[in-house]
C-alpha cells in the first residue's frame, strides 16, 4: 500500500459522505497519513468539513448531484458516513470504476434500511434477533402485535437513526401514536416500519469490529474490547469499555459479530449492537462505520475507533488494544442557538483524567449533541463518574 502526496498528483484521496462529529474524527485519522480529504455533508460548517481539504455541501441522496461530485473530485474511496444516500449512485459509481465504496455498496445498501439489515440477519444468517414484523399500516401494525409479538414492543421507522420516530409501547392504546410517529419521525418517509418485541436484557453492548488487512495482506476480523451503554430514548448518552461479559456470552458476541460483518464484507470498522442476558446474545443491528458509542475509544484504547477505521480502509494494518478503561458522556446543546459558547471548560478539564471535544456544530438544539466528555479511571464505574461528572459541568450558553 502506497500513500501519496496530499493535493499533488499522487494524492490518495478520500471522499467522506456524512461529516458530522464521527466523520470528523475519521477525517483527523486520515490527514495524520497525510490522504487528501473531501468532506461532503447536507448542511453548511459541518464539523468534518471544518478539518478537511475541501468541504461541499450537497443532497447526498440526490444521484445526480453525488455523481457529478465523484466525477469533479475523482476520490480513490467514497466513505459512507452516515445513512441517507442515494445508494443507487454509489452502485453506479462503483460499477463503473469511479471509486471504491466503503466497506462496500450491499454493506451500506442494507444498513441504510432496518428491512434490509434484519432480514439478512435473521432470516438469511439465522443470527438470533428480537420478534419482529414490518407493517404497512396501522391495522397490520395492530395485527402483528396481536399474533405474537406483544408488549412491550418497540416501533420504529424503517428509514431513521438515533431514536428518531422511535417508540416503546406497553399497550393496545399507545398504537396509533406509535405508527403515527414512526410514520412522519423516519428519515425518507417510506410508510414501512418494524416493530420488535422487547428483548429484556441485562445489559447492551456495542462490539467494534475490524476488517483489515493483516501483514500477509489478508482480511481478517478483529474485536474491541466490548463497549457497554446507555440509551435514553434511542440515544446513546453514556458508554464505557471494558464491558465485563461471560466468556461464552463474549465468545457469541464475537461469532455474531463476524458472521454479519463477513456477509457485509469490505474493509472498516462495523459497530454491532448486541442485547445480552447472561449467556444469551441477541443480535440488534450494525453500522458499517464508527459508532456514536465507540467515542470513548478516543480515551479508552490505543487506537481510536477512527483510527482503526482509517487504517484498515486504507489497507493498514490494526491494533486494537484497550489502553486503559474509559468513559464517554454526551453533552447536550442544552438551548437552541446559532453561536453557542462553552463555559465551565475549566471545571470540566479539571477532573482527573478527563477530556472533551466540542464538536463546531453551528447551530445547537436542546437535545442536539454538541460535545463529548471522556475520562479514564481505574475501571469503568470511576471512568463513567468522572466522564459524567465533566460532562455536566460544561455548560452551553448564549452570553
Ligand atoms: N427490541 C428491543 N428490545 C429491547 N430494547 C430495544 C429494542 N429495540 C430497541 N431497543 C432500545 O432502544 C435503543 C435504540 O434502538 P435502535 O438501536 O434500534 O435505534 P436507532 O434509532 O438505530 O438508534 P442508534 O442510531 O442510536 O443506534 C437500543 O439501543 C435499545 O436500548
Ligand atoms: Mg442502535
Amino acid at each position: 500500500m502506497k500513500l501519496g502526496t496530499p493535493l499533488s498528483a499522487s494524492a490518495t484521496k478520500v471522499m467522506l459522505l456524512g461529516s458530522g462529529e464521527l466523520g470528523k474524527e475519521v477525517i483527523i485519522a486520515l490527514q495524520r497519513f497525510g490522504v487528501e480529504v473531501i468532506a461532503v455533508d447536507r448542511y453548511e460548517n459541518a464539523p468534518g468539513h471544518q478539518v478537511a481539504h475541501r468541504a461541499y455541501t450537497i443532497d447526498m441522496t440526490d444521484a445526480n448531484a453525488l455523481k457529478a461530485l465523484v466525477v469533479k473530485e475523482k476520490p480513490h474511496l467514497i466513505v459512507a458516513e452516515i445513512e441517507a444516500l442515494n445508494t443507487d449512485a454509489l452502485a453506479d459509481i462503483e460499477r463503473e470504476g469511479l471509486a471504491t465504496v466503503i466497506p462496500t455498496v450491499k454493506a451500506v445498501q442494507l444498513t441504510m434500511n432496518r428491512e434490509g439489515i434484519r432480514r439478512l440477519a435473521a432470516e438469511e444468517l439465522k443470527l438470533p434477533t428480537s420478534p419482529y414484523a414490518f407493517a404497512k399500516s396501522c391495522d397490520a401494525l395492530q395485527a402483528s402485535i396481536d399474533a405474537g409479538i406483544g408488549y412491550p414492543c418497540f416501533i420504529k421507522p424503517t428509514m431513521s437513526s438515533s431514536g428518531k420516530g422511535q417508540s416503546r409501547v406497553m399497550e393496545k392504546s399507545q398504537v396509533q401514536a406509535a405508527w403515527d410517529y414512526a410514520a412522519t419521525g423516519g428519515r425518507v418517509n417510506q410508510g414501512v416500519v418494524i416493530v420488535e418485541g422487547q428483548i429484556d436484557f441485562d445489559y447492551e453492548i456495542t462490539l467494534l469490529t475490524v476488517r483489515a488487512k493483516n501483514v500477509a495482506g489478508e482480511i481478517q476480523t478483529y474485536f474491541c474490547e466490548p463497549i457497554g451503554h446507555v440509551q435514553k430514548s434511542g440515544d446513546y448518552v453514556e458508554s464505557w469499555q471494558p464491558q465485563g461479559m461471560t466468556s461464552n456470552a463474549l465468545k457469541a458476541a464475537q461469532n455474531i459479530a463476524k458472521t454479519i460483518t463477513d456477509s457485509l464484507g469490505g474493509l472498516g470498522l462495523f459497530g454491532v449492537e448486541l442485547f445480552v442476558k447472561s449467556d444469551q446474545v441477541w443480535f440488534s443491528e450494525v453500522s458499517p462505520r464508527p459508532h456514536d458509542t465507540g467515542m470513548v475509544t478516543m480515551c479508552s484504547q490505543r487506537l481510536s475507533e477512527f483510527e482503526l477505521h482509517a487504517r484498515a480502509i486504507l489497507g493498514l494494518p490494526v491494533d486494537v488494544s484497550l489502553k486503559s478503561a474509559g468513559a464517554s458522556a454526551v453533552i447536550y446543546g442544552g438551548i437552541e442557538s446559532k453561536n453557542l459558547k462553552y463555559d465551565g471548560l475549566q471545571a470540566a478539564l479539571a477532573v482527573p483524567c478527563s477530556d472533551v471535544r466540542l464538536f463546531g456544530k453551528p447551530q445547537s438544539f436542546v437535545k442536539r449533541r454538541m460535545g463529548v466528555a471522556l475520562a479514564t479511571g481505574k475501571n469503568t464505574d470511576e471512568a463513567r463518574m468522572r466522564a459524567k461528572l465533566a460532562a455536566s459541568l460544561v455548560k452551553p450558553c448564549t452570553d
